[in-house]
């Protein structure tokens, strides 16, 4: 039996910052979806934990002891020679404010919990590998809360056609935190049953700032991004990846076609927003 799960790219449609705990971890309040694409795991019996890793960007990232998905397997209690031979296909740019790690091992504990028959770890335990984790094990739109251990899940009126583009920088959260000027922003206020769009269109990424004054380039593709007259457009959790949402697939395939024929040096991948 082998198993497959797709670590969807997570987005963050909106993320406010509203406080700070005693801990330095930082208090948000977001509106969560994810896109059709993502990182693609497999889980196959083995009599031993392995990771395989391949993928556009696989390249220099470490199969062994502290990558995430090692962690996750950590996390069960399980059987002697209960193993796995886990691979991944590496197709989300590392560090880059849409999942990633948080993504993969997530996607970990759910296939890997699957495969081994066993209960998947409790909240506290998926929230120790990552902020993200829980959310992104959750993978459906939701609003998040604390520092990503509230999850109510939402409903968002459709699905829409999206292009994430991150002009290969990589970024490093905790800098882009650090960086807050502000830290107890207005929270989101309850969103309405249809007309998402627009309300989230009123809204802001407070990452936004700090993330652009640590790598400039990010206002570059946000200026792109919109010159292609998307629905919305914003950065994913603390950067450097940006979305547009569009009206139709024609409509973001045209914008992935424009923006890749300006900055072939940019990764521009088309996809779907999940509802
Ligand atoms: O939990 P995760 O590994 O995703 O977080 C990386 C870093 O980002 C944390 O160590 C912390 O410095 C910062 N962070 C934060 N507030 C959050 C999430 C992350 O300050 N809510």
């Amino acid at each position: 039996m082998i198993i497959k799960r797709v670590a969807r790219a997570k987005i963050n449609l909106c993320l406010h910052v509203i406080g700070q705990r005693s801990d330095g971890y930082h208090l948000l309040d977001s509106v969560v979806a994810f896109a059709e694409y993502g990182d693609v795991l497999t889980f196959a019996p083995s009599e031993s934990v392995t990771l395989s890793i391949n993928g556009p960007f696989g390249d220099g990232l470490s199969g062994t002891g502290d990558n995430l998905i090692l962690q996750a397997a950590r996390c069960f209690d399980r059987k002697n020679g209960q193993g796995a031979a886990i691979h991944l296909e590496k197709n989300l740019p590392v560090a880059s404010g849409i999942g990633g790690g948080s993504a993969d091992a997530a996607a970990a504990l759910v296939g890997l919990s699957e495969l081994w028959e066993l209960p998947l770890p409790d909240p506290e335990k998926q929230l120790a590998l990552g902020a993200d984790v829980p959310i992104c094990v959750a993978g459906q739109p939701l609003r998040m809360r604390g520092i990503g251990e509230v999850i109510e899940p939402l409903e968002l009126d459709q699905d829409h056609p999206m292009v994430l583009v991150n002009p290969n920088v990589s970024v490093a959260t905790p800098k882009i935190f650090k960086a807050l000027n502000n830290k107890d922003n207005p929270a989101v206020i309850d969103g309405p049953q249809t007309g998402w769009i627009d309300w989230l269109a009123k809204q802001r990424n407070d990452l936004q700032a700090p993330a652009i004054a640590h790598s400039p380039v990010i206002a570059n593709v946000l200026q792109a991004l919109k010159q292609t007259a998307p629905m919305l457009s914003r950065m994913s959790g603390s950067g450097a990846t940006c979305f547009g949402l569009y009206q139709t697939d024609n409509a973001a395939q045209e914008a992935a076609l424009r923006l890749s024929a300006r900055h072939p040096d940019w990764w521009i991948q088309t996809t779907r927003l999940t509802t």
